[in-house]
This record gives structure tokens, C-alpha cells and sequence, in this order.
């Protein structure tokens, strides 16, 4: 069976209602990163930052997947399918995908302050101050933040190295490491990128640019790669 491996980013959960970051409109347009997504700003204002993402947490919560993330699902009738996902929303999960790799964590669960590696459900959409882990520590989501270490890296590195096919949807590759995993593919794959901006954006060579929104291009890819 061929391994198709997809990496997605903020950009295929755009139309289920979920803002990007970069670009007009993006939700660091409206927040300074070190004021909400730095390991330094939990320190500073705990408050502020479990607010920023108790926020974020309950547009996931009330987000649906779209037709990308629906179309996505098919493949795997006829390819083992791997995602490899910059996204902390669990759409690609809902949306019925089997294997799915969170490279920046999943905002529906919380963590230790402590201890990564102690992760936990949430019951509604808060984490609240005071809510402690096991260990005493204050709970916070569950998400990585930037100067933190992307512990799934390694793992996610060994699958795009297995790649057949390569499918990039919805992402600026501006962020690493996660955008060194291009480097990764191998020559033989068959790439492919869907962003409304990928001619732009891409740096692979060989890769076939589909300059659309996912709803739309991921669904004809889908069944251009079924039949
Ligand atoms: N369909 C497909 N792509 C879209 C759509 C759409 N409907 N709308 C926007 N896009 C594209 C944009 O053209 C852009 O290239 O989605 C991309 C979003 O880019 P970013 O906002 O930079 O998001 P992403 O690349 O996922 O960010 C990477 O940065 O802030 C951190 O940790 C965060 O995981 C995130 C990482």
C-alpha cells in the first residue's frame, strides 16, 4: 500500500471558521506572540495566556471539519494515510482521519506546567487557574509554545521519510522546525501543495502548486488520486 503523507497547516481549517495566523485578518494581527505563546509570557501573566487559548479552545469546540478534512478521510480506502498536522485543533480527528500527528498539541487537552508529558481531558472548553495535575502544578494547554522543544519532530521526520506521495495544504512554512520537514521527502515522491498562496510559497522542486482554498482543491485532488 502507498504511504500518503499530508501536512497541514492553519490554512485547512480556515474555512471551518478558524482564523490563520500571518496575513490580514490573522490572529497574530490582533496579539503580540510573546504576550500569549511564549513559555516567558506564562510566567508572566498566567491569566492572560490560559484566557487567549480558553477562547481559541471554544471556537474549535464549535468548529465542524470541512470538505477538506472530510475529503482527506477517503484516501484511506486505498492508501495508508498519515497526517502530519501544525493545527492544535482536533477537526482532522472529527472529521474520522485514523492516524494524525499533532506536531504543536492539541488545545482540547491540558498539561502539567511541570511535566510534559502529563497530559490530561478537559470538561468544557476552560482550564481554570488553580487546576492542578497530578504532580500539584498548575494545568496549562496543552500546546506548544514558541522557544519550546516540538517533541514530535522525530517521529514526524521518520514518516516523511516513508512518503509516496506528499501532500502540503494550508500552511506558510514559516514556522520551524516544522517547515524543515520538506527537506525530508524523498526526491522520488509526488508532491503536491494547495494554499490560495502556494506558488508563492513553495520551495519544493517538482511539486505540483494548486493556488485554491483546500475546500475546493483538496477534494478534486482526492479523487484524482482515487481513481
Ligand atoms: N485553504 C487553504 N489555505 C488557506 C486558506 C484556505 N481556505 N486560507 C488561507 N490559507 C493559507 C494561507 O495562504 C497561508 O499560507 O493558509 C496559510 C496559513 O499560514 P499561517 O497563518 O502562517 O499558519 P501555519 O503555516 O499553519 O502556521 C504555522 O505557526 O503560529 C504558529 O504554531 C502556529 O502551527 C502554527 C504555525
Amino acid at each position: 500500500m502507498k504511504h500518503i503523507v499530508v501536512f497541514t497547516g492553519a490554512g485547512i481549517s480556515a474555512e471551518s471558521g478558524l482564523k490563520t495566523f500571518r496575513g490580514s485578518d490573522g490572529l497574530w494581527e490582533g496579539y503580540r506572540v510573546e504576550d500569549v505563546a511564549t513559555p516567558e509570557a506564562w510566567k508572566r501573566d498566567p491569566e492572560r495566556v490560559q484566557h487567549f487559548y480558553n477562547v481559541r479552545r471554544k471556537a474549535v469546540l464549535e468548529a465542524k471539519p470541512n470538505a477538506a478534512h472530510l475529503a482527506l478521510v477517503a484516501l484511506e480506502d486505498k492508501y495508508r494515510v498519515t497526517i502530519v498536522t501544525q493545527n492544535i485543533d482536533d477537526l482532522h480527528e472529527r472529521a474520522g482521519s485514523s492516524r494524525v500527528l499533532h506536531l504543536h498539541g492539541l488545545i482540547t487537552k491540558a498539561q502539567s506546567d511541570i511535566n510534559p508529558s502529563l497530559t490530561y481531558p478537559i470538561a468544557g472548553s476552560e482550564i481554570r487557574m488553580g487546576e492542578c495535575c497530578e504532580l500539584g502544578s498548575q494545568l496549562r494547554p496543552h500546546v506548544v509554545w514558541f522557544g519550546e522543544p516540538v517533541p514530535a519532530m522525530g517521529t514526524a521526520i521518520g514518516i516523511c521519510r516513508q512518503a509516496d506521495i506528499f501532500i502540503v495544504v494550508g500552511t506558510s512554512l514559516q514556522v520551524y522546525p516544522a517547515a524543515g520537514l520538506l527537506d525530508e521527502i524523498p526526491v522520488r515522491a509526488a508532491k503536491y501543495f494547495i494554499d490560495p498562496q502556494a506558488s508563492t510559497l513553495s520551495r519544493l522542486s517538482d511539486v505540483t502548486c494548486v493556488d485554491d482554498k483546500a475546500t475546493v482543491a483538496v477534494p478534486i485532488l482526492v479523487e484524482k488520486l482515487m481513481a
